[in-house]
């Protein structure tokens, strides 16, 4: 029974399987990399950097120390980073850490780190969809189209209409900025947050028609994305005065700096989504390594510069809500360029889910080639060339989601789920290197036991300071993977039927 579960997929099988491959390698390392800050840039920089610097009701805000949340954040993924381009530089399989399992530790293990990257990429998507529809949802009310309180935000959400009109969540920050007239105004039960549920059934649409996004347009969004960043700083800088807002510091210690941190990692959640497109690279073995780790030095830098502009140009307490970046923007009184920005994150935040929901379904389809889920998540759509059913399954999944839950509980059981997937994968990288010292890696994580006990370290940290329900909420999710493995998959495993242990 042991060997059965610890059944492997041996480096030359996946190698054939690469070389099998159906998909068309048409990515360059500029596309790739260009995925990956695609990927990368989003709900985390935008709307939970708020939060993470002013805290929230069971979380201690880092305040401007932010920036060094960032630093460590930024740290830990680098390494992760290091350990995910010498895997891909090794399997060029669209499986990432799911195949990476399969072939350093067995098919339990895989099939425990592909149930646990629906956390990072679906739930993850979860988060995203609902940090997309509160910019959706100012953005429309600056054009006067205030939408009801019951379809804006997760479901048993108490929401209160502002006299401008605009709904939102009662919370400590609005309570402090109205004090006893709150009282007064109307007040209502969320239903349903329908902008969230209707951007991710649009995106889902587009998957199942086949409207993959181009490497061409995800690069145009990139680029407009980065001129965002830009002009935030462009403007920001000169409101910069750290005499004034950064002090004191760290007002939580380091204590508030590890749970900002372990908030922040979402911003950096992404850059291993470049991984899942290892069947449509050109040179997978060469670009995906520079394409991971290039997005990622690209985007940690533009992070950190961030975090310090933004709580050095503001009090805190203007940061703590939904639009961080617009309202510190709006609060120095730079109106338009906050409605600039505001326009600009709406209509390029998407790429996020685009690229995320891509990576779920393709880890999906895997794991059914796999035979560890049903082969009907495999079938491609004979018009469209699409792997239809499980573009449903996982739109279906994501936009419920986002419709009803929060998005710091959504975000917070993406971060889980990923720092685990990043320990397994240096752990993984670990056993091969002792394992298999000969396999040829066109890239090599540079000394790989400090690159991994770091990565391991940092991680497992982070993972420390999540609140503990998230950890309940995770190891129910992970339980449950076990009880639907032993259910099906280790029964309909094709690697079981041809016998490769
Ligand atoms: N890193 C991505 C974001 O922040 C998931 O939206």
């Amino acid at each position: 029974m042991t060997n059965q579960l610890l059944r492997k997929k041996s480096l030359e099988l996946l190698r054939q399987e690469s070389e099998d491959s159906s998909l068309k390698r048409s990515l360059g390392v500029f596309d790739l990399t260009m995925l990956g800050i695609g990927a990368i840039i989003g709900t985390g920089i935008f709307v939970l950097t708020g939060e993470a610097a002013a805290g929230t009701d069971h979380a201690l805000g880092a305040g401007p120390a932010l920036t060094i949340s960032f630093v460590v954040t930024g740290l830990a993924c680098l390494f992760a980073a290091l350990c995910y381009a010498e895997f891909a530089s090794m399997i060029p399989i669209s499986g990432s850490a799911y195949t990476y399992s399969y072939s350093s530790f067995g098919e339990i293990f895989a099939w425990i780190i592909g149930w646990d990257l629906i956390l990072e990429y679906a739930v993850g998507n979860v988060a995203v969809a609902i940090g997309w529809s509160g910019y959706f949802k100012n953005l429309v009310d600056g054009f006067g189209i205030h939408l009801p309180g019951y379809l804006s935000a997760a479901t048993g959400t108490p929401m209160v209409e502002l006299p401008s009109g605009l709904w939102v969540p009662i919370s400590p920050a609005v309570e402090a900025t109205y004090g006893a007239t709150l009282a007064t105004f109307p007040t209502e039960t969320a239903l349903i947050n329908l902008p969230a549920f209707l951007i991710t059934i649009a995106i889902s649409t587009l998957l199942y028609i086949g409207i993959q996004e181009s490497a061409r347009v995800n690069a145009i969004l990139v680029i407009i994305k980065l001129a965002l960043v830009g002009i935030f700083l462009f403007y920001g800088i000169p409101h910069f005065a750290p005499t004034t807002y950064w002090e004191p510091f760290a007002p939580n210690g380091w204590k508030g700096i590890m749970t900002g941190a372990a908030l922040v990692f979402f911003a950096y959640v992404g850059f291993d989504a470049v991984s899942t497109t290892s069947e449509e690279a050109r040179n997978p073995q060469r670009d995906l390594p520079i394409a991971m780790i290039g997005a990622l030095v690209i985007c940690t830098l533009l992070y950190i510069a961030v975090a310090a502009v933004l709580t050095g140009m503001v009090p805190l307490s203007v940061l703590a809500n939904e639009k961080p970046v617009a309202e510190a923007l709006v609060s120095v009184g730079e109106n338009n360029v906050a409605l600039l920005i505001a326009i600009g994150v709406t209509l390029t935040m998407p790429t996020v889910l685009l690229v995320m929901q891509l990576g779920q379904i393709r880890i999906l389809y895997t794991m059914s080639r796999d035979g560890l889920l049903s082969e009907k998540l495999s079938r491609v759509h004979r018009r469209f060339a699409t792997p239809s059913f499980a573009t449903v399954i996982v739109g279906l999944f994501v936009a419920l989601l986002a419709g009803t839950i929060d998005i710091s509980v959504a975000a917070e059981l993406t971060n889980i789920g990923t720092l685990f997937a990043f320990v397994l994968v240096a752990i993984g990288i670990w056993i091969l290197r002792v394992r298999r010292p000969d396999a040829p890696r066109k890239f090599r994580a540079p000394a790989y036991q400090v690159v991994c006990s770091l990565c391991i370290l940092i991680c497992t940290s982070l993972m420390l300071a999540l609140p503990l329900v998230t950890w309940v909420r995770f190891l129910a999710w992970m339980g449950l993977g076990v009880l639907v493995y032993f259910a099906y998959g280790v029964r309909h495993s094709k690697l079981a039927r041809t016998g490769e242990l």
